[in-house]
């Protein structure tokens, strides 16, 4: 790397994701709780997602994911100076995942830790490493949004597990000259929405007990309609900030790649951005949503399955939504 620190960009070198074998189809949740396959297909755009074997905890779905990015990016473990892991299902609540996959890794030279942003947590983590690098504080940079929402899915709730997913992706963020790579980040947060979207037990607020458990306190609880209302609004206000920030419009975006919560969101913001269908990278149907590892699991799978596509100097606007309320958007040229 020749660019001085004062003056070089943040680009990504490698990236990797990794599913679970298992699929849960809508035509297996329609044995499970009171749905449909049309119904499922029509109100959010999926078709099967993926679910984590009883012995994968998310550093073992992020393990994969960073294995393929370093091995992309051709960087050893223990080259590594830290490692980002965005996630709402830790392993444990602490030490952080980022630890334990450290460990895994190998990556003995790395400061690990976890950053908890819900949906956002991928973008927030890029934003992180971005300024990371820009600063000289760090060469070499793991993120990960690595998830196992089905340990705390209530499969019993209709309303909920017809969406979730489990999964990962994984990034290498390596110093390139100025001008390539984050072009601009952006997050932002809205803490009086918290119980629209929440894990109430398990926490320092809410020790589990068995009654806690009985009353189904340790599953993931959300108010759907009050999420949708502001997934667009925020998602399309980030995209076009971003693009902003950097000196250009959304015109100039090549390819979104939004978070994956549900189609009709998905579409919402394509439209308001102006955007072809073929701009906008989508696995929803069949990959769910997966939280923080949506958007690098659809990177990379784009990258991946369709690499004639992609060319040297495409714009990829990342944005994301969740719970928090957070919101955020990567602006990335190759
Ligand atoms: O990733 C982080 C951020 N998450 C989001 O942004 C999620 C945003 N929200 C959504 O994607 C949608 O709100 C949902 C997909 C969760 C729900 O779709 P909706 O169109 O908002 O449906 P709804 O909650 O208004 O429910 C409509 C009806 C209800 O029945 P009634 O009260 O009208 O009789 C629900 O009980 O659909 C019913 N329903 C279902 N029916 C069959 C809810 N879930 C199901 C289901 N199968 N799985």
């Amino acid at each position: 790397m020749s660019s001085s620190k004062d003056a070089r960009g943040a680009c990504i070198t490698g990236i990797g994701c990794y599913v679970p074998e298992k699929v849960l189809t809508n035509e297996d949740l329609e044995k499970m709780v009171d749905t449909s396959d049309e119904w499922i297909v029509t109100r959010t755009g999926i078709r099967e997602r993926r679910i984590a074997a009883e012995t994968e905890a998310a550093s073992d779905l992020a393990y994969h994911a960073a294995r393929e990015a370093m091995k992309k990016a051709g960087i050893k473990a223990k080259d590594l100076d830290q490692i980002i892991v965005a996630t709402a299902t830790s392993d444990m609540i602490f030490p952080s995942t980022a630890c334990v996959l450290q460990d895994r890794l190998g990556a003995k030279n790395a400061a690990a830790y976890d950053l908890t942003a819900a949906c956002s947590g991928f973008i927030y983590g890029l934003s992180m490493a971005h300024s990371m690098i820009l600063t000289g504080k760090a060469e070499k940079i793991l993120v990960i949004g690595a998830e196992v929402l089905s340990s705390m899915t209530d499969y019993t709730d209709r309303t909920t597990c017809v969406l979730f997913g489990d999964g990962a992706g994984a990034v290498v963020v390596e110093p390139c000259e100025a001008g390539k790579g984050i072009l601009a980040t952006y997050m932002r947060s809205d803490g009086s929405y918290t119980d629209l979207l929440y894990k109430p037990g398990g926490g320092s607020r809410m020790p589990l007990t068995a009654e806690r458990i009985r009353q189904g306190k340790q599953y993931i609880h959300m108010k759907g309609d009050g999420l949708f209302k502001y997934a667009v609004k925020a998602m399309v206000s980030a995209a076009r900030k971003t693009a902003s920030d950097a000196g250009l419009t959304t015109e100039d975006v090549d390819y979104l790649i939004p978070h994956q919560a549900n189609i009709r969101i998905i579409e919402g913001v394509r439209k308001r951005l102006k955007l072809t269908k073929d701009q906008v990278i989508v696995n929803i149907d069949r990959i769910g949503n997966t939280s923080s590892a949506s958007i690098p699991i659809a990177w990379c799978e784009f990258e991946r399955d369709h690499p004639e596509r992609v060319s040297e100097g495409d714009i990829f606007m990342l944005v994301a939504f969740g719970g928090g309320l957070t919101w955020g958007a990567v602006l990335y040229k190759k």
